[in-house]
Order: structure tokens, then C-alpha cells, then sequence
């Protein structure tokens, strides 16, 4: 579970000085879902940074499950990032020389996994996100969907805890939009994730369980349903009410892939 207390983030350039966050506090229960919303330059990124040990706040404490992101060594904090937090990014951030696989491949490598079981894992991600036939293909081979699922494979692949994305389908079109938030949706359900999402889309900021709007470096929770249940609905596993807080939209109804293994 994440605990954010008082966090404070200011960048200074020459004079000038931008107080991106300004006294966040926060909780965020494992396999909680939480998405961000907010005006440009409010402190959405800024605030995914801290909570993926990306960069640390100026003041303030960033715990996850007991240890301070905020304070602990370079060290450690890469290596936590490494097994525990999983990132996706709107650019999809892929290497363009690498294929599909070997860049699924790239985020077992500080972690020690010998090459031949690198190779099945990333096969075995790819597979899940629905990618099978495509584990040879370079990024420029690929469509900005698919390109977007090999990065969500390579931020699954290592079986992390938490998965963070900042504006993932910020650079798709609805349907493809559509597609991505199913597979994101069943994977957070799936695998038990801690799902946190900057969005600009209103439209995927509506039907979340939990959200964070970040202002001038200021943040607003509204609660808005049972996210919970909405996934169970999805996996088919609820036998309660089926109503889910996704409303009409089939975002989670959809197949994604198999996902066995993780
Ligand atoms: N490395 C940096 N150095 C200086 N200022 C920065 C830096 N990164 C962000 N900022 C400033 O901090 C503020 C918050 O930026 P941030 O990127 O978190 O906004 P955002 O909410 O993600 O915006 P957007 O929706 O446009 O992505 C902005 O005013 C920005 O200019
Ligand atoms: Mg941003």
C-alpha cells in the first residue's frame, strides 16, 4: 500500500522556482485502482514520478508497504522499481531497434533473468496482451496499438505490483482507446495490480472507481463507485449486482488474450 504524506516537489531554474506538488497526501490500498485527472501543468506527471520512485519529492514522504521511495538508497530504490513497479507511458518510450520481444526482454535484464527464460517470458507477455505473431516485429512494424500493448507487456512482464501509466492512450484513436483500457482493465483485475492512470480523457476519468483531480500542485479525491465489482463483473466472477460503474461502455466485456503464467 502507498501512504503519501505532505509531498512537495519544486524545480528550480536559475531564479525562478515551480511548485509542481504542494503538500499531497494520499492512500492507495493494494489492488486499488485510482485515476488522475487534471488541468496541463497541475502536477499529474509530477505526482506519477514520485509514486514510481522515478524522482523523489522536496519534502514529504512517499511510503510503499513501510519503506519511504522518498529517503531509501539509489540502490534500492532502483532495484524496488524494478521488481514492484511496471510503467507505461503515452509515447509507448520502445526502443526503435529492438523487436518486439527483446524490448518486452529489456525489463528482466536488471533483474538477473537468464536469457532463455527472458525470451519465454517476454513470449509469454506478448502472447497475453494479444501479440503472439508478432514477437519479431519492430516498433516502426507495428500500429500505435500494438505498439502500446508490447509496452504494456514490458511493464508486466516482470509481475509487478504496481502498475503505473501516464496517459497511455493519450496518442490512439477511441477504438483503439477502447481496446487498450479493456486490456488494462482485465490485467488490473487479473493480476491483482495497483493501477494508477493519468488521463486527460474525461470520458475514462468518469467511470473511475476512485479519482484524484490535481490542481496547481493540489489534489481532490472523489470517490465515484465500486470499481471492484466492475472488474468482477468483467472476469465474470460476481455473483452480486451487475450493474457495473463503466456504465454502457464495453471497456472490460471484451477478450484479452489469455494472460496465463504471470
Ligand atoms: N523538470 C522540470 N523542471 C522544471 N519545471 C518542471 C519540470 N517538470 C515539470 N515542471 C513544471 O511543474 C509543473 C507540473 O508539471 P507536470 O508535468 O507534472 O504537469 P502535468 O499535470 O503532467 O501536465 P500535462 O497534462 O501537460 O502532462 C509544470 O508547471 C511544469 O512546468
Ligand atoms: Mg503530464
Amino acid at each position: 500500500m502507498y501512504r503519501l504524506t505532505g509531498v512537495t516537489k519544486r524545480y528550480t531554474r536559475g531564479k525562478e522556482t515551480v511548485e509542481a506538488l504542494r503538500g499531497i497526501d494520499l492512500t492507495i490500498e493494494d489492488g486499488d485502482q485510482l485515476v488522475i485527472q487534471g488541468p496541463t501543468g497541475g502536477g499529474k506527471s509530477t505526482l506519477l514520478q514520485m509514486i514510481g520512485g522515478l524522482d523523489r519529492p522536496t519534502d514529504g514522504s512517499v511510503e510503499l508497504d513501510g519503506e519511504d521511495l522518498a529517503r531509501i538508497s539509489e540502490t534500492k530504490l532502483t532495484r524496488l522499481r524494478a521488481e514492484k513497479i511496471g510503467i507505461i507511458f503515452q509515447s509507448f518510450n520502445l526502443i526503435p531497434t529492438l523487436t518486439a520481444q527483446e524490448n518486452v526482454e529489456t525489463a528482466l535484464v536488471p533483474l538477473g533473468v537468464k536469457p532463455a527464460e527472458r525470451r519465454e517470458r517476454a513470449a509469454e507477455a506478448l502472447r497475453s496482451v494479444g501479440l503472439g505473431e508478432r514477437l519479431g516485429h519492430a516498433p516502426a512494424e507495428l500500429s500505435g496499438g500494438q505498439q502500446q500493448r508490447v509496452a504494456i507487456a514490458r511493464a508486466l512482464v516482470k509481475k509487478p505490483k504496481v502498475l503505473l501509466a501516464d496517459e497511455p492512450t493519450g496518442n490512439l484513436d477511441e477504438g483503439t482507446r477502447d481496446d487498450i483500457m479493456a486490456l488494462l482493465e482485465g490485467l488490473w483485475h487479473e493480476y491483482g495490480l495497483t493501477f494508477i492512470m493519468v488521463t486527460h480523457d474525461s470520458s475514462i476519468a468518469r467511470r473511475a472507481p476512485r479519482l484524484a483531480t490535481i490542481k496547481a500542485g493540489q489534489i481532490t479525491l472523489t470517490e465515484q463507485g465500486d470499481g471492484q465489482r466492475f472488474a468482477q463483473q468483467a472476469a465474470g466472477q460476481d455473483g452480486g449486482p451487475q450493474q457495473a460503474a463503466y456504465g454502457q461502455q464495453p471497456y472490460v466485456q471484451q477478450q484479452y488474450g489469455g494472460g496465463q503464467g504471470y
